[in-house]
């Protein structure tokens, strides 16, 4: 209990604050700094409460503990809760953790009961219990950020359905989409994220209060009741592993990184669609910044860093992972480290999701810009070698050559495809006819593109419809 009221440490000559009788002296200062969580533990004060809660209602409703001590220590649950939010609690990294410093609190406003609580516990069940209490109400929050960022990209793409953009593969340009095609894809993305999150959130909602230390507990504990009152489905059924696996941290951190790396290719787009070189979109003021040395910019620095951010999301993946490897059942100290990676990737994920839905939100399209692009990179020569076959009966093979031979003679021309006179493509393929100019526009192409799951605006629009109902 707390060094500084525990009147029994000074009787008894204990040297440790928190387990007296057995050590003989305190730790080195290197020791409570390494040892301690409090710094970032203290995060889940208001899950530890909760669990603490919960526990104690069981304690009494079993007759484990009377309910005037249960009585006792909820009041001082509920007084700890308050001074932790008005930020009147001291915290002491004497005490380790979040675990100590609210029962350290809690016996100098309760005295003895406050010893009761622990009946039938571990930090160690508490811990786990704490963590996925927490990350449960994280993923919720992530999950609204993510449909919120959906919205902002289905009423961008809904505005755009007939915007023509040149759809590219390998950074050229390959045949023209719609950018509400385009934005769509990411909706997808975005709506598997939220899958894998709602997945991962199924299989962590089991509950590890009453495993104690490992091995379960001597006393009448109902699991059952514990695991209601907190809103698991059920209680983690083997002890052992209730208190030695973070795999839901891992599962969580695993559906991040991949939500993360969608945000980064997201990103990226913006950054090139808003450079001078492609001109397809301008950011806001609200997430750009300018140059200390060059006035003309206009940097992305939202996007860029949504982009940055990947790399630490991705890496507390990979931390985790290394730290569980090795480590025999069941808990290891060693698991204190699933925390801060944790903290840091969900922080840093939810502030990526909301400023990309600020960005998208806010971002201004320049159809004219697009459209030229796709002009440009001759974006309908399949069009036209489709054309070929079906109108001239060429082997497709045969009608890929042609088009590229007149491919290159608009090169040669400084010509878009549609620019070029019907006597040029008639010395390629003489038996080309004026109806070859509805295939050669670029609104044409994205519009026979209507096949399932296809750009033509038409098809946009029912996914946009869609998305509505099966998103948002
Ligand atoms: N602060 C610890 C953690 O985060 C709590 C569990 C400590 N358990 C123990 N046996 N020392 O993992």
């Amino acid at each position: 209990m707390n060094a500084k009221t525990k009147p029994d440490a000074a009787a008894t000559g204990d040297a440790n604050p928190m387990w007296g009788g057995r050590f003989a002296a305190g730790p080195d200062s290197l020791m409570t700094e390494i040892n301690a969580s409090i710094g970032f533990d203290k995060r889940l004060y208001a899950h530890d409460i909760a669990g603490s809660r919960a526990h104690c209602s069981m304690l009494v409703a079993q007759g484990i503990v009377t309910s005037e001590d249960g009585a006792a220590i909820l009041a001082g649950l509920d007084r700890i809760e308050g001074e932790i939010e008005r930020g009147e609690f001291a915290f002491d990294a004497a005490l380790e953790d979040i675990h100590m410093n609210i029962e350290a609190r809690l016996d100098e406003i309760v005295g003895e009961a406050a010893g009761r609580l622990h009946t039938a516990r571990s930090r160690n069940d508490q811990v786990a219990t704490d963590l996925r209490l927490w990350l449960r109400d994280e993923i919720d929050r992530l999950d609204g950020g993510l449909k919120a960022l959906q919205a902002a990209l289905i009423d961008q793409a809904e505005r755009h359905a007939a915007t023509v953009m040149p759809g590219l593969t390998h950074l050229q340009a390959a045949q023209p989409v719609t950018f509400g095609h385009h934005l769509m894809a990411y909706v997808e993305m975005f709506g598997r994220d939220r899958g894998r999150l709602a997945d991962a959130r199924g299989r962590l909602n089991e509950c590890p209060l009453g495993a104690a230390a490992l091995a379960g507990t001597s006393f009448p504990i109902d699991r059952e009741a514990t695991a209601r009152a907190l809103g698991f489905d059920r209680p983690c059924a083997n002890s052992m592993d209730a208190v030695s696996d973070r795999d839901f941290v891992v599962e969580f951190l695993a559906a991040a990184a991949l939500a993360a790396v969608h945000l980064s290719r997201l990103a990226e787009e913006l950054v090139m669609w808003a450079s001078a070189q492609f001109g397809f979109v301008r950011l806001s003021d609200a997430f750009t910044s300018g140059s200390s040395i060059m006035p003309q910019k206009r940097n992305p620095d939202a996007a860029e860093l949504v982009r940055g951010k990947t790399g630490r999301v991705i890496g507390a993946f990979v931390a985790l992972a290394v730290t569980l490897k090795g480590l025999a059942l069941a808990y290891g100290k060693d698991m204190q480290e699933d925390k801060e990676p944790l903290f840091d990737a969900v922080d840093n994920l939810a502030l990526s999701i909301a400023a990309t839905a600020g960005m998208v939100g806010d971002m201004e399209a320049d159809a004219a810009a697009m459209r030229a692009a796709a002009e440009a990179g001759y974006a309908t020569a399949t069009d036209l070698a489709d054309w070929l076959v079906r109108r001239l009966d060429l082997p497709f093979r045969d009608a890929h050559h042609a088009t590229g031979r007149i491919v290159r003679l608009a090169e040669e021309r400084g010509a878009t495809l549609a620019e070029l006179p019907l006597e040029a493509l008639r010395e390629v393929e003489p038996g080309i006819d004026e109806s070859v100019y509805e295939v050669l526009a670029v609104e044409r192409s994205v519009a026979s593109r209507a096949s399932l799951g296809g750009t033509a605006p038409e098809r946009v629009r029912e996914a946009v419809a869609a998305a509505r109902e099966r998103f948002l």
